[in-house]
């Protein structure tokens, strides 16, 4: 049975910089209180002119397939993590295989788990891959946060977290060790602990297409954020631990944990809780903020690019986030 090896990873972050200072300029928040409660120091959002998910996607996918030394030609199959496609249908899989002047006929599958949307990506193509039925799967994450963010003082929880960006894998069949398990979980008694609620289909057809939308709040996005902060903790430790056991490997086999970038305070908590040292954990949230599916594959394309993975580094996956969802992966590079 073939297993599924990371062989080129790829990001692209929009151009523009929104630094704290600026956020403080337009709601009541200060860059004291963010960095000290979430580490973030500025987040890139989009210029709606020039950025689209499937255009930032297609940026992260070419760095990832130049890194790989393939082709488009050569991807077989499109997974794309994102719960912010450009459209409410169809998703940004197929918007991405046209960017990409990929074969017209090649599946792609969009996936909605939100910050455990990559991992969720990456557990099927590793399904896929193990069947044999593909080869090379582009596997994305691409979120654009920043035009769902209520970004006024009554939204200020979640307007200094969020940012936009894309990431992307080549995940490749191959007769090497590559991915060793992925752990995927959810609770959907806390759905509305962190969600966007319109435009909902589960409305009358005269609120989904009123005259005029009067209250745009449910289309921002609302969170509970000491809610998630409190379950982000326990889970993301528990599903650390559930794939070191199914691995019998020890947390001291790790040689770099990429934890989604929820909030810095949450990545030095499961540090702490599992006694990694500093050079075992990767975060880049400082500069980018939470990119929700898009979170992980930066951060692993900039931890790759930085020399912090090697040749059969043992690295780990981990998120946390919407649904609840959380999820685990270990690879062997
Ligand atoms: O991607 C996965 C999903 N997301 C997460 O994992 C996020 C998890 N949650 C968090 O990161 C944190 O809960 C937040 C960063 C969102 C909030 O931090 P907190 O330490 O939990 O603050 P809090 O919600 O308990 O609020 C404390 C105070 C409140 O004021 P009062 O009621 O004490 O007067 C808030 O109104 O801080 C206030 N506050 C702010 N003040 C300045 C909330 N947001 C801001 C802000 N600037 N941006």
């Amino acid at each position: 049975m073939p297993y599924s090896r990371i062989v080129g990873l790829g990001h692209y972050v929009p151009e523009r910089i929104v630094t704290n200072q600026y956020l403080s300029t337009v709601m009541d928040t200060n860059d004291d209180w963010i960095v000290e409660r979430t580490g973030i120091r500025e987040r890139r959002w989009i210029d709606p002119a020039t950025d689209t998910v499937a255009n930032m996607a297609a940026k992260a996918s070419r760095m990832a397939l130049e890194r790989a030394g393939l082709q488009p030609s050569d991807i077989d199959f499109i997974i794309f993590a994102t719960i912010t496609p450009d459209y409410f249908f169809p998703g940004s899989g197929v918007l991405l295989q046209r960017e990409l002047g990929l074969d017209g006929r090649i599946a792609a599958l969009d996936i909605r788990n939100a910050c455990s949307g990559f991992i969720y990506a990456l557990s099927v193509a590793d399904q896929f891959i193990k069947t044999g039925m593909y080869k090379n799967i582009l596997v994305v994450g691409g979120e654009i946060q920043s035009t769902a963010l209520d970004v006024t003082t009554r939204g200020r929880n979640t307007a200094v977290i969020f940012g936009d960006g894309a990431g992307a894998a080549i995940v490749q069949a191959s007769g090497r060790q590559g991915v060793l398990s992925t752990h995927l979980h959810s609770d959907g008694n806390f759905a509305e602990e962190l969600y966007i609620r319109d435009p909902g289909s589960s409305r009358s057809a005269a609120e989904r297409q009123p005259d005029q939308i009067l209250d745009t709040s449910t289309y921002k996005v609302v969170m509970n954020g000491n809610q998630v902060f409190k379950h982000a903790v326990v889970r993301f430790t528990e599903v650390i631990t559930e794939a070191l056991q199914a691995n019998s490997l020890s947390k001291e086999d790790i040689n770099l944990l990429v934890p989604h970038q929820a909030n810095l305070r949450i990545s030095q908590y499961i540090q702490e809780k599992l006694s990694l040292s500093n050079d075992q954990v990767y975060n880049n949230i400082m500069r980018y903020g939470n990119t929700t599916a898009a979170s992980i594959p930066i951060a692993l394309s900039e931890a790759w690019a930085e020399g912090r993975i090697r040749e059969n580094d043992l690295v780990c996956l981990a998120a946390f986030g919407s649904g609840f969802t959380w999820a685990s992966a270990l690879i062997r590079w």
